[in-house]
């Protein structure tokens, strides 16, 4: 059951797509007090949910805030990532779902300042709160997911594999790319172009120096099996001539501060200006400028910097520089240098800036600040309304930044994240809280983004996103190569994104279930054996689909993990290309699993099809069923 309290909600976010009554009284088990929702725990009590956030499954004992941010570092003690998901979960003698929906910034205290309580504060106090309570764990989860709509479907051939790097300057580079891929016979479907594909990083242009004629460079690769996948940002440069910026300074669909000046700020091209998504006009207008490069036979994008991300607005600069000028030549003594310093550190996705610019809603002016949330959401929504109306078939798209709401309109990725042996455990924990708030189509980048990948670090990473829906290998600008090719002995990789493509009927097929049933495709086990006391304590094993458990290798030198059989279990390995089955009860085992293996759990017998160097070329029908 769905019970919704109104408390003065600013503004429809569009998160939730049933019309429901709003109950009166007190939004039970919580309690309302100054602004604030509490709940006391018991020590069973556990707390799932909240989308993209750092930490364990359980979000249990930290503090997190939902905030889009473009954050850089996902280390344990942050509060905010990319996304805003307020969704939570609790578990304990009471158990229901609460989802909190509102534009702007609201912390969730899950027992972090006193270790009994939930509580929950909206910054300001104008929301709509859901209440779902439910037969299980499972259920409460689809009553929700039903709540706020179906998920995204992308296409097929987005289950294959791609490679990214920011840093394949120009066409001869990603031809190298895929020609390593290719002689090396490692599955590929898509070949990501990061902002270098761009005239100076102006959306909708290309660099015709680095691609000459990308129609038909798409056209080559599409015949070798091989989609290009372009990067759109939110902000567009200002310069003078470029049409976007022409046209959406003339219509006023940018982003305008409180006098109606275009609000200038900094990102990839210097000073740019943020299209006003959340004004429907201006988002039709956008988004139908994806046909620049539709025209030229793309069919997938995604969407970057749309927390939106800014380097600095042209107001914030000015005032650091201004103070500068006076500490120039002074003796900066602790306070004073530290304060030095922050002037320009802090320039970067200031709250101060997100207030000084507004949006032109159909509901009228709202200052940025309010709706900070829904920006990166309303950039997909753009993006897949175009699509939907320019290309017959369905598109790749995927974001950066989202709130509920977006998961209808395409997946995410989890940003950028690290080389560090712990982002793979973090990537495994993000998915089924991602999953809960309706983002199936998700992933993070294989190998980490920033910093510098090992091969071991690599074939562990892989081996764990051979589940995931979104399988991407990125990497940052500088940083050292990392394509299945970068570390000489392609064969173990090989073997690996092969799996992965004979696993594509089994993934694909179970993540349209997942989709049609507003269910999850990634469960933490607790929630298919709730009444396992130890399955509630696996914090590094899901269940993938009806069928498979996965429970992978993320620590360094690590040849062996314990893992938990909530029942008893076929265990598949796959050992070059080879596939091995071994029967094995319920409970603990010890299990070894050397690097280039791949050991996975059937509780059920599941597809396999023969590998295949692309999707194109996967035959769908010839599969063998195993476990
Ligand atoms: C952002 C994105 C990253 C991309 C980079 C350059 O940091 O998160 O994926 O490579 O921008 O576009």
């Amino acid at each position: 059951m769905v019970k919704r309290y109104a408390y003065s909600p600013l503004i429809d976010t569009g998160a939730v797509v049933r019309e429901l009554p709003v109950s009166a009284g007190s939004p039970a088990p919580f309690t309302l007090e100054n602004e604030r929702f509490t709940l006391k725990m018991d020590e069973t009590t556990r707390v799932y949910g909240l989308g993209e956030t750092v930490r364990g499954v359980n979000k249990r004992g930290w503090i997190y805030e939902s905030w889009c941010t473009d954050e850089t570092f996902h280390s344990e003690e942050k509060r905010s990532l990319y996304g805003a998901h307020n969704f939570i979960l609790v578990s304990g003698e009471v158990t229901f779902g609460a989802f909190f929906d509102l534009p702007g910034r609201i912390t969730f205290d899950l027992g972090y300042t006193d270790s009994d309580l939930i509580c929950i504060t909206p910054e300001r106090f104008s929301l709509d709160l859901y209440l779902i309570t439910g037969d299980s764990l499972k259920d409460i989860v689809a009553q929700f997911r039903r709540l706020i709509g179906k998920s995204y479907l992308p296409p097929r051939w987005a289950f294959g594999f791609g490679q990214s790097r920011w840093g394949y300057v120009k066409e001869e580079d990603i031809r190298r790319c895929i020609d390593a891929y290719q002689k090396a016979h490692i599955p590929l479907d898509m070949l990501y172009l990061d902002i270098d594909y761009m005239d100076s990083f102006k959306d909708f242009t290309v660099n015709t120096e680095r691609f000459p004629d990308l129609k038909a460079f798409a056209a080559e690769m599409k015949e070798r099996g091989i989609r290009l996948i372009p990067i759109i940002d939110a902000a567009v440069k200002q310069e003078e001539g470029y049409p976007i910026y022409e046209e959406g300074r003339q219509k006023r669909y940018f982003c305008q501060d409180r006098d109606g000046r275009d609000f200038v700020v900094g990102v990839w091209p210097g000073k740019s200006l943020l299209p006003d998504f959340l004004n429907p006009e201006a988002a039709r207008w956008f988004g139908s400028r994806y046909k620049a490069l539709t025209d030229l036979g793309i069919e997938g994008f995604w969407n970057d910097m749309n927390e939106p991300a800014l380097f600095y607005s042209e107001q914030g600069l000015h005032n650091a520089f201004s103070e500068l000028k006076e500490l120039d030549g002074k003796n900066l003594d602790i306070w004073s240098y530290f304060r030095t310093r922050n002037l320009m550190v802090n320039l970067q996705n200031s709250d101060e800036d997100y207030k000084l610019f507004y949006h032109q809603t159909p509901r009228g002016r709202f200052s940025h600040y309010d709706l900070h949330n829904l920006y990166g959401y309303h950039m997909t929504k753009s993006a897949y309304d175009a699509l939907c109306e320019l290309r017959d078939e369905p598109s790749l798209l995927f974001s950066r930044a989202s709130y509920i709401g977006a998961h209808r309109y395409g997946g995410i990725w989890t940003g950028d994240n690290h080389t560090w042996w712990s982002h793979i455990l973090l990537s495994l924990q993000q998915m089924p809280g991602l999953n809960m708030c309706g983002f199936l189509f998700s992933g993070s980048d294989i190998g980490g983004f920033a910093g510098n990948c090992t091969r071991d670090l690599l074939i562990r990473w892989m081996s764990f996103a051979v589940f995931t829906p979104l399988m991407r290998n990125h990497s940052a600008a500088g940083t050292r190569s990392q394509e299945a090719f970068a570390f000489g002995d392609t064969e173990v990789f090989r073997h690996i994104i092969e799996l992965r493509y004979r696993l594509i009927p089994y993934l694909y097929g179970e993540f349209v279930k997942a989709v049609e049933d507003d269910a999850m495709f990634f469960r933490p086990l607790v929630f298919d054996y709730e009444e396992d006391a130890i399955a509630a304590t696996v914090e590094d094993q899901l269940m993938v689909g009806d069928s498979l458990m996965i429970a992978p290798i993320y620590r360094q030198n690590a040849d062996a993990r314990h893992v938990y059989l909530p029942e008893a279990m076929t265990q598949v390995r796959m050992h070059q290309v080879d596939i091995s089955t071994e029967e094995l009860n319920k409970g603990w085992h010890y299990i070894s699993v050397p690097l280039g293996d791949v050991v996975f759990f059937s509780r059920k017998p599941f597809p396999l099809a023969k590998a295949a160097e692309n999707t194109a070329a996967l035959d769908w029908d010839d599969v063998a069923y195993i476990g």
